[in-house]
C-alpha cells in the first residue's frame, strides 16, 4: 500500500515535470511566433520558431497566427527531425524595395521532408513598384527579383488554403521536388504584372495543383525541363498567359519532360489557353506524354497551341527549326469561347515534326469580326476524331 502511494507520486511528479517542460517549449508541439519575442517584423521570431520545431522528434506547427507582420527575405531549411508544419493565419509583408533581397526568392523552403504549408494567411510580396522598373521585356536576364516562394527539395508535402499577392517575380517556383500538392491555393496580382508567373514547376516529380486560383500577369502554371508527372486538375486561370509547357530548348542539357496531364480547368481571358513551346535553333530536348481533357475556355486569345517557333522580342534566331521533339499529346474536350479566329495552332518544328498528336472534340467558338473560326497545323499530321469546331488541320 506504502510503495504504491510512493510510485504513483514519484509517476505523477514525473508527469508534471514532463507537462511543465512541453509547457515552456508551447503546448503540445505547437510554435507559436508571437511567443518568441516579436513585435511587428517577425522574421528572427520565424527563425527561432522554426528551429525549435524542426528539432522537435516529434510532428510539430509553427504558428504565425491572424494580423499584419513584416517579414525579411528568409530561409528555412531541413531536414527536420519529424513532420512539420507551417501555419500561416496572418498577413505577411515583403520588404517593398527590390535592393533588400540580394535576389532569388522572398521565402525559401529548402529540404524538407512532410512538410505542410497551411492556414488562410497571405504572402504579400508587394511587387507594385519593382514591376514597373523591371528589364524582363527587354533582358535576357531578369533574375534579379525576388520570388515570393521557393520550394527547393521538398518532399511528402502539402500547401493549402495559403494565398500569394503581388509577387515581384514568380509567386512559387517548385525545384528538385517530389510529392508535393498544391490544394486551394490562391495567387493574385494584376493581369499587368511582369514576369509574375504563378506556380514555376521545374525538375520535379509527382506534383499535384489541385482546385486552386490563380491570377497574374504571366503564365498561370509553367512547366520547365526534368518535370514528370504532373497533374494540374481543377484550376481556373485568369488574368494571365494560360498554362504552358516550356519554353524548351533555350539552354544545353534540358532533362526530358514527360506525364504532364492537365484536367478539368478552365481559363478566362487569357492571351494562351493551353500551350507547349519551344525556342527554335539552339539546344535539343525531348517532351512526351502530355494530356490536355476537359477544358473551358472564356475568351482566350490562343486556347490550344503548340509553338515552336517562341522567339518573344526577337531573342533569337528563326532561322534555323526547334530541335526539341514533342510526342504524344492529346486535346480533348475543349470547349468554351475564343478571342480570335484561330482556335487550334500547332506549329511543329520542320527539323523534328510532332508525333502522335490527338484532337478530339475540340469544340471553341470565334464570334468577332475575323471570322469564321480556324486551325493551322504545320508539320503535324494530328489525328483527329468527334467536333471540331474549326476546320483547318
Ligand atoms: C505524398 O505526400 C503525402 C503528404 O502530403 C503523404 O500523405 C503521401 O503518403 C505521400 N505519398 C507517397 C507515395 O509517399
Ligand atoms: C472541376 O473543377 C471545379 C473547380 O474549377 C470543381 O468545382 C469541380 O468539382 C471539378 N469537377 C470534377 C469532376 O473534378
Amino acid at each position: 500500500m506504502g510503495l504504491k502511494v510512493v510510485s504513483s507520486a514519484i509517476i505523477s511528479f514525473s508527469l508534471f515535470l514532463l507537462l511543465a517542460s512541453t509547457a515552456k517549449a508551447q503546448s503540445k508541439g505547437v510554435f507559436d511566433v508571437t511567443k518568441y519575442g516579436s513585435d511587428k517584423d517577425i522574421t528572427e521570431a520565424l527563425t527561432n520558431a522554426w528551429k525549435d520545431a524542426c528539432a522537435s522528434t516529434n510532428p510539430s506547427k509553427v504558428l504565425i497566427p491572424s494580423g499584419t507582420y513584416s517579414l525579411r527575405k528568409l530561409t528555412l531549411a531541413g531536414p527536420c527531425k519529424a513532420a512539420i508544419e507551417l501555419q500561416v493565419d496572418g498577413m505577411l509583408k515583403a520588404p517593398v524595395d527590390p535592393n533588400q533581397f540580394s535576389g532569388g526568392h522572398w521565402v525559401n523552403f529548402g529540404h524538407v521532408d512532410k512538410f505542410t504549408l497551411s492556414g488562410s494567411g497571405t504572402f504579400d510580396g508587394q511587387g507594385k513598384a519593382a514591376w514597373s522598373k523591371s528589364t524582363c521585356q527587354k533582358d535576357k536576364d531578369c533574375d534579379s527579383l525576388p520570388m515570393n516562394l521557393r520550394f527547393d527539395f521538398i518532399t511528402n508535402a502539402l500547401v493549402r488554403d495559403i494565398t500569394t499577392l503581388d509577387s515581384k517575380n514568380f509567386h512559387v517556383n517548385v525545384l528538385g521536388c517530389k510529392n508535393l500538392t498544391f490544394q486551394h491555393f490562391t495567387v493574385s496580382a494584376p493581369g499587368e504584372s511582369v514576369n509574375t508567373d504563378g506556380i514555376h514547376v521545374g525538375q520535379s516529380t509527382g506534383i499535384y495543383i489541385i482546385d486552386s486560383k490563380i491570377g497574374t500577369g504571366d503564365d498561370c502554371i509553367s512547366v520547365g525541363d526534368g518535370t514528370e508527372e504532373l497533374h494540374i486538375t481543377g484550376v481556373t486561370c485568369g488574368p494571365g498567359h494560360g498554362i504552358s509547357v516550356g519554353s524548351l530548348g533555350k539552354y544545353p542539357n534540358e532533362k526530358p519532360v514527360s506525364g504532364i496531364f492537365v484536367k478539368n480547368c478552365t481559363l478566362s481571358d487569357t492571351t494562351n489557353g493551353v500551350r507547349i513551346k519551344s525556342w527554335p535553333a539552339l539546344y535539343g530536348g525531348v517532351a512526351s506524354n502530355m494530356h490536355f481533357e476537359d477544358i473551358v475556355m472564356n475568351n482566350v486569345q490562343n486556347p490550344v497551341i503548340i509553338d515552336q517557333v517562341y522567339c518573344p522580342w526577337n531573342q533569337c534566331s528563326l532561322k534555323a527549326p526547334s530541335k526539341v521533339k514533342i510526342s504524344g499529346v492529346s486535346f480533348k474536350n475543349i470547349r468554351g469561347t475564343s478571342a480570335t479566329p484561330v482556335v487550334v495552332q500547332i506549329a511543329c518544328s520542320s527539323g523534328f515534326p510532332c508525333e502522335k498528336v490527338e484532337l478530339a472534340d475540340i469544340k471553341v467558338a470565334y464570334s468577332g469580326p475575323d471570322g469564321p473560326a480556324k486551325s493551322q497545323c504545320s508539320n503535324v499530321k494530328p489525328i483527329i476524331s468527334g467536333t471540331m469546331s474549326a476546320p483547318g488541320c
